[in-house]
């Protein structure tokens, strides 16, 4: 994926906790791995700082660490300081920006606009880019949250729709950019082996889970206006499904897997208000313990409210209304403080319809396929095999695509893909508009049950897997988490 491709790549919110943990050491990886043209400039904007002296000064304290995690090449990153370049700049001042203008004025290719800001700063930014002549020639990247509901997305979109086209506009979702998503593409698509099947005939259920093991940390003012379903549910979980239940594209250009995946985001099935507690968990933390250290209640973090009702965990029964699957439950699941990080999908195939072989082959489960994404990225097959010895006893064995095993080189981090995707131009892995309101339009009857009932969240001691009550929906379908295998 080498490109010539040159680009300028302005940073807005360039001194933020995104720039510093995920885009400039992103950016780094690239440029160490020689795959950004050698003429590409970063210019971070900043209000706080001085000059580019005080900027880099900045980088080296706060990015470098993140940098050296993964062992540090003291060469490529002096060249990568020496593409930094930086603009003092108050975004609450329009006037500031004809210094952008003049400052990537004659800087090359293709300017990209990262807005690691607020998403309130997103309109008065593309208005103010606007202004000065910055929205040709460009590309806008647009961090989540998008908006708060339906209706504020379709504002910004509205507003940033009016200054950039759709094809400028790149919104990220950074589970998209996770090599095992890509692989769940490949593994589908690019072999006869699984496609027939994968649909109701075949499968009975599908969960897809991404469980933290950490809080809020010092996000607690903007999570607990925000909450789990709007966090990672609406965008992260809903994307995921449409990956794994979307039709085959006609090809990996943008538009064709974009219009697949909202094919599906359009054919879930609406949540009926009277079979909420039914089809819908959400939960809370109290404190607990995680890996034998005490952590305290989500109610007492910082910038929470003591009697916050924001859920920090929700389960949800999702069905898709089409021949494929039809009837085949999907069951979404996510929480902070849970006993495990762990991000996976797990399609449990049916049993076989009669076993000569004993119990054992009709237990369900018996076939499942497990994507984990995170950590340690493996997508494995499970199946039936002969224990050794006398007699015809079966036991669980799997085959495992180990990535690390296969490909030792060449992984690369979300944001690295994506952001070399938004320099060159593809569009695929990023959320269209429609899909995003599709997404939105789905979620929002969930958001406004819990809203109307204004009851508290099921708590649950931190370092577990969430309520009982997330454990007994599945139970109803005569199945369980993966976890719960004995
Ligand atoms: C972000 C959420 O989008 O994803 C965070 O806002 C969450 O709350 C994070 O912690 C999880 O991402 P990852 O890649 O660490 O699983």
């Amino acid at each position: 994926m080498f490109t010539d491709s040159s680009f300028t790549f302005v940073l807005f919110g360039g001194t933020g906790d995104l720039s510093m943990r995920k885009i400039l050491p992103a950016l780094y990886e690239a440029h160490r791995a020689g795959m950004l043209a050698e003429s590409g400039k970063i210019v971070a904007v900043a209000r706080h700082m001085e000059d580019r002296a005080d900027y880099l000064e900045w980088v080296i304290e706060h990015v470098k660490p993140y940098v050296s995690k993964n062992g540090l090449d003291e060469s490529a990153w002096a060249g990568f300081l020496e593409r930094i370049q930086f603009v003092k700049l108050d975004l609450g001042k329009p006037e500031d920006f004809a210094l952008l203008r003049d400052a990537v004025a004659g800087l090359p290719g293709i300017r990209v606009f990262y807005l690691a800001t607020g998403p309130s700063l997103f309109v008065p930014i593309c208005r103010a880019l606007a202004a000065v002549g910055l929205n040709t020639n460009s590309r806008i990247v647009l961090e989540k949250p998008l908006g708060y509901d339906l209706k504020s997305s379709n504002a910004i979109n509205d507003a940033v729709g009016e200054i950039f086209a759709e094809e400028q506009i790149y919104r990220i979702d950074h589970y998209l950019g996770k090599e095992p998503v890509q692989n769940l593409l490949a593994l589908r698509f690019g072999n006869a082996l699984f496609e027939p099947l994968w649909r109701r005939e075949w499968v009975e259920s599908i969960q897809i889970t991404i469980a933290e093991e950490l809080g809020v940390e010092a996000r607690g003012d903007f999570y607990d206006n925000t909450g789990a379903l709007r966090d990672m549910v609406q965008n992260h979980l809903l994307q995921l499904l449409s990956i794994v239940a979307m039709e085959p594209p006609h090809s990996m250009d943008s538009d064709s897997v974009r219009d697949e995946k909202l094919r599906v985001l359009r054919a879930l099935k609406p949540i009926d208000p009277r079979d909420i507690g039914k089809v819908a968990v959400r939960g809370q933390y109290h404190s607990g313990v995680i890996r034998g250290t005490s952590v305290p209640a989500y109610a007492t973090e910082p910038g929470v409210k003591a009697n916050s009702n924001t859920e920090t965990f929700v389960a949800l029964k999702v069905e898709i209304e089409n021949w494929r699957w039809a009837g085949v439950p999907f069951f979404l699941r996510t929480g902070k403080r849970l006993a495990d990080r762990v991000a996976e999908i797990v399609v449990n195939f049916r049993a076989v319809p009669h076993s000569a072989l004993g119990p054992t082959a009709l237990r369900p489960g018996a076939n499942r396929l497990v994507i984990r994404l995170q950590p340690n990225e493996t997508i494995r097959l499970y199946c039936l095999a002969k224990q050794p010895g006398e007699g015809m006893n079966l036991a669980s064995v799997h085959l495992d695509l180990a990535f690390d095993q296969f490909f030792r080189e060449g992984q690369m981090e979300a944001y690295q893909r994506l952001l070399l995707d938004v320099i060159n131009g593809r569009l695929a892995l990023f959320v269209r508009r429609d899909e995003q309101e599709a997404a939105w339009r789905w979620v929002e009857p969930i958001l406004n049950e819990w809203a109307a009932a204004n009851k508290p969240p099921k708590p649950y001691a931190a370092g577990t897997w969430g309520p009982a009550a997330s454990s007994a929906m599945l139970a109803q379908h005569g199945t369980y988490w993966l976890e719960e295998e004995n």
